[in-house]
């Protein structure tokens, strides 16, 4: 390899990533200590506590610098994520996806180790059968509540009966403990540009006080008010009666969130290295080697930008070319070139970089990032995939 073949920190080749082979997932190091350090400061200074959702990466090397500086707590989407970031030592985690009687005895087995586990709900069925299993296993579990403020996913009514009964339902039982209302306002990603961010943003804010709002009228105090998206957290203008943010996107940003106006293209994390396997002179595009498994099908912002494709194709250098990732199937890309100097630029072989229209969907493709400064490659962190 050239640029050397010394073993660096992780263990990983000290290389020039244009030697690597492809594809393979890039992780611009500086980009991410900037977006760790400007997303932790901003949720301090909006006097808010940070539980960064780790999903995005499934990395512990990202996950311990999200919490340097914070009080500690993740957020996780995954069984497997809280049993590898407990062992990591990862003590205080929140499994965010709302929970199911086949999990119990997952969730209730990492509280037992220790871990401070809490859980989500929506659905009055489930507090009851949950206490009963945390009980024979002598553990208590915090549970959410888990609110609909606009996205219309998942959660309850904030306005309706099923807060209320929710609500009572985990106070009746002898192992639960209500941990408050949590929230994700997913139809930031809808939308476009800082007023319409920032609409959604005061939106889900305010459904979540009147919830904890109405529940503090008839005497039930609500400990926590959990809320996050990456697109309604950049906007905010304050987050008064908010305690806990649950962010996860932000370290890397993408091409989505650029987009809709979270972050800028300069703030993207995460490439994807791949090389030219054939190019069409005659129908005036190239093929890469990253197709659907690599980047993921997601479409990116195509409601705000309908040519998206499947991800903006770069030079070695990180430089835009200008050109989409048009279609893919299984294992390629198909980008398409009209400008026929820049088709000589690209011939079998070439590598180019691919900036990612979703990057929580792209590292979930992969087993590792390549963690490069400037062009080297200076280590290898391990991706845990998984259910
Ligand atoms: C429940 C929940 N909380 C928080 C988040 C974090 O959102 P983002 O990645 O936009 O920061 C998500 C992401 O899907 C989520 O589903």
């Amino acid at each position: 390899m050239p640029g050397g073949d010394r073993l660096h920190r992780g263990g990983a080749r000290l290389t020039a990533f244009a030697a690597l082979p492809t594809p393979a997932l890039l992780l611009d190091e500086p980009r991410l200590t900037r977006n760790i350090a400007r997303i932790g400061d901003r949720v301090k200074s909006l006097g808010a506590r940070l539980r960064p959702h780790i999903k995005t990466h499934k990395c512990i090397e990202v996950g311990r610098r999200q919490i340097a500086g914070q009080f500690g707590g993740i957020t996780v989407s995954t069984l497997a994520e809280a049993s590898v970031f407990a062992a990591a030592g990862f003590g205080d985690i929140t499994y965010a996806v709302p929970i199911e009687p086949g999990k119990f005895a997952a969730v209730v087995a990492l509280a037992a180790s220790g871990v401070r586990m809490a859980v989500i709900t929506d659905d009055v069925s489930i507090p009851e059968p949950l206490s009963a299993a945390a009980a024979r296993a002598r553990v208590a579990l915090d549970v959410f509540v888990k609110v609909d403020c606009g996205y219309h996913r998942c959660g309850v009514d904030p306005e309706g009966p099923a807060l209320l009964e929710t609500v009572q339902r985990i106070g009746a039982q002898g192992s639960l403990r209500f941990a408050g209302l949590l929230t994700h306002a997913g139809h930031s990603y809808h939308v476009r540009g800082a007023e319409a961010l920032r609409a959604v943003a005061i939106q889900e804010r305010e459904v979540m006080r009147a919830a904890a709002a109405r529940l503090a009228a008839l005497g039930i105090s609500v400990p926590i008010v959990s809320v996050g998206s990456t697109p309604s957290i950049t906007q905010v203008d304050h987050l008064d009666g908010v305690h806990e943010v649950r962010v996860g996107n932000y370290a890397f940003f993408d091409a989505t969130q650029a987009t809709l106006g979270s972050c800028t293209f300069d703030d993207c994390v995460l490439t994807v290295l791949a090389s030219v396997v054939h190019r069409d002179r005659a129908r005036g595009r190239v093929i890469i080697d990253a197709g659907a498994i690599a980047l993921s099908k997601d479409r990116g912002a195509v409601e705000q930008d309908p040519a998206a494709g499947y991800g903006r194709v770069l030079d070695i250098d990180g430089a835009d070319l200008g050109l989409r990732v048009s279609s893919v199937s299984q294992e390629h890309g198909i980008v398409s070139v009209a400008d026929s100097a820049l088709l000589d630029r690209l011939p079998v072989g070439a590598r180019v970089r691919v900036l990612v229209n979703h990057s929580c969907l792209t590292a979930a493709q992969f087993d590792a990032f390549l963690v490069h400064q400037g062009h080297q490659v200076v280590d290898r962190w391990a991706i845990h995939r998984g259910w």
